[in-house]
């Protein structure tokens, strides 16, 4: 039997440089700005087919090593989107939601960001996460650091430690773990991202470069995940008989 649609898909939108360089642009730029509508129509796309959580990878902590020049067109790119995309999440019922260290973050893209998440926040057909200096490691140290906290003021029992208790503690906390993670310009790996939330999602990796991401790609995606066979640690024959 076929998967369900995936309740949460995690992008990892790799390929903006290389994509500007092949169309024979002289910076790696116009290939961020070209991502952005390839993320809009993703989000459109996934939000019609009934996907109820988007999350994408927009900056990671380790993107702050690159150009000064690159993360300064980065962030104003961030910035310039969140105005101009707040139609498109209003008409499609979009709520925005971002994790990461964004206290990093440029003040003003801050602002807007947080501007964007509380003018969509009664939305509810689908919660769109941007993923913007973050590190996953970096998220579960800050997650550890608080559970010791909360244990050795007494609020939380080493006992009460466990997977539920610990997911709740990560910025994910209101969010299902993603069961499809995609990432497109036919990289295989994970670089930082969503590692425990990530722990029985199904891998699915594309040769086409993030701005040339379409529907199509998308429901590849899709379709690729829907004949996995997800045993979550049983065997085949208990999956079948249903047990
Ligand atoms: C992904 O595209 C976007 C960000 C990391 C911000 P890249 O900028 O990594 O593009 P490539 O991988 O160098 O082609
Ligand atoms: C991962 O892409 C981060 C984002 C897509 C935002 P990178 O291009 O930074 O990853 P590596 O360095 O190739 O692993
Ligand atoms: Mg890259």
């Amino acid at each position: 039997m076929k998967n369900p649609i995936p309740k949460h898909i995690a992008i990892i939108m790799d390929g903006n440089g290389r994509w500007a360089k092949i169309q024979g642009f002289k910076t790696r730029i116009r290939g961020h700005e070209i991502g952005v509508t390839a993320l809009r129509n993703a989000a459109t796309h996934a939000s019609e087919i009934g996907v109820k959580y988007l999350t994408v990878y927009a900056f990671s902590e380790e993107n702050w090593s690159r150009p000064k020049s690159e993360i300064d067109a980065l962030m104003s790119i961030l910035v310039r989107s969140l105005s101009n995309e707040l139609e498109t999440l209003q008409k499609n019922g979009i709520r925005l939601n971002a994790i990461g260290n964004l206290d990093s973050l440029p003040r003003k893209c801050n602002k807007e960001l947080q501007e964007t998440i509380k003018a969509t926040s009664a939305n509810n057909l689908m919660t769109l996460t941007l993923a913007l200096s973050y590190g996953s490691r970096q998220e579960i140290l800050i997650a550890t650091k608080s559970i010791v906290n909360k244990v050795l003021d007494g609020r939380l029992k080493i006992d009460d430690i466990n997977d539920i208790s610990f997911s709740k503690e990560l910025s994910t906390y209101d969010l299902p773990d993603p069961e499809l993670m995609i990432r497109t310009s036919g990289e295989q790996r994970i670089s930082n991202f969503l590692l425990w939330q990530s722990s029985y999602a199904e891998l699915v990796f594309l040769p086409v470069l993030w701005p040339d991401f379409s529907r199509v790609h998308l429901e590849d995606a899709i379709s690729q995940y829907q004949k996995r066979n997800r045993r979550l640690g049983k065997t085949s024959d208990q999956i079948e008989m249903n047990e």
